[in-house]
């Protein structure tokens, strides 16, 4: 039977930490479902509006050769609900989030990956600023 791997983030200003981390959910089955957070979720996470808008950053992801499903995730507290949606088998996080998801235990298996370091989003951001 072939494996769905879901994962979740918000993907802003594209960089190598997010092409890693989704080539390894890729390596863990047959097909990766990306939840993009909406404006308004990251606000809500961030406290800053993305750079990128919501439409701008689901065709980034669905252009990757290793993603095969993208859908706008429009609530944290709606996660159980999107793994059972998509029937998804493993649901796979950078470990910023180690231990946050292991409540799904129950109806995926849970992973988490070690984040590339020394890159973010909001470092990028940081730095552009100075410039
Ligand atoms: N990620 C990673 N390595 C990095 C940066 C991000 O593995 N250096 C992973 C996160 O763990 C998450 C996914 O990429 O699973 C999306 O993270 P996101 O929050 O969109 O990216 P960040 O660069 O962490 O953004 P920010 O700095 O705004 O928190």
């Amino acid at each position: 039977m072939s494996k769905r791997i879901i994962t979740f983030g918000t993907f802003d200003v594209f960089h190598i930490g997010h092409v890693n981390i989704l080539e390894r959910c890729a390596s863990l089955g047959d097909t990766l479902i990306v939840g993009v957070s909406s404006d308004q979720l990251n606000f809500s996470k961030k406290n800053r509006n993305p750079i990128y808008d919501q439409e701008s950053r689901v065709k980034i992801i669905q252009s990757l050769k290793f993603v095969d499903e993208v859908f706008v995730e429009h609530s944290l507290e709606k996660k159980r609900e999107y793994i059972e949606f998509f029937k998804a088998d493993v649901l796979a996080m950078g470990d910023d989030w180690k231990g946050k998801f292991d409540e799904f235990n129950d109806i995926c298996e849970v992973v988490y990956f070690p984040r590339t370091p020394s890159i973010s989003t909001t470092e990028i951001i940081e730095i552009t600023k100075q410039i």
